[in-house]
């Protein structure tokens, strides 16, 4: 299987951004230690990070042609990106939604996700094992 996944705003800055929330690994680090059972088991990931919405959305698209499922923490789009939303629901490819922190329990504005409903799950809370789980239940559902 190709699994695309998405990194939204400020996933770049991970290892220095708020460590005491969103720990000290970088992303390449979080990336390189997500691919390694896939890559075993045969799957491939691809990865794609950016700070703006129109560039994410243009890569959910071009996944159409490219992916068997998307796994994604849009970051702070999660909370109100309507685009990001459509682009998922529009190309129907499996999405899990995954995030580092427990956005449930963080600010009020973080408690919603405007994502979450055309995702097939969300994993949130537990650092980078939100991207191993939501992981490895995409993979579930869609071998
Ligand atoms: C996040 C949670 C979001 O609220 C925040 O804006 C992020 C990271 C997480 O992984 O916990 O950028 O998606």
């Amino acid at each position: 299987m190709n699994i695309l996944v998405i990194n939204g705003p400020n996933l770049n800055l991970l290892g220095t951004r708020e460590p005491e929330i969103y720990g000290h690994e970088t992303l390449d680090e979080i990336m390189s230690w997500l691919a390694e059972q896939p890559a075993a088991q045969g799957h491939s990931l691809n990865y794609f990070q950016s700070n703006h919405e129109g560039a994410i959305i243009d890569r959910i698209h071009q996944a159409l042609d490219q992916a068997d499922g998307i796994l994604i923490n849009p970051g702070a789009y999660t909370h109100y990106s309507y685009a990001i939303r459509d682009a998922l629901a529009g190309v129907g490819l499996p999405a899990v939604e995954v995030h580092l922190s427990a956005i449930d329990q963080r600010e009020p504005f973080r408690r919603t996700s405007v994502i979450k409903d055309v995702c097939i799950s969300q994993m949130a809370g537990k650092g980078k094992e939100s991207y191993r789980q939501g992981l490895d239940y995409l993979l579930c559902r869609i071998c």
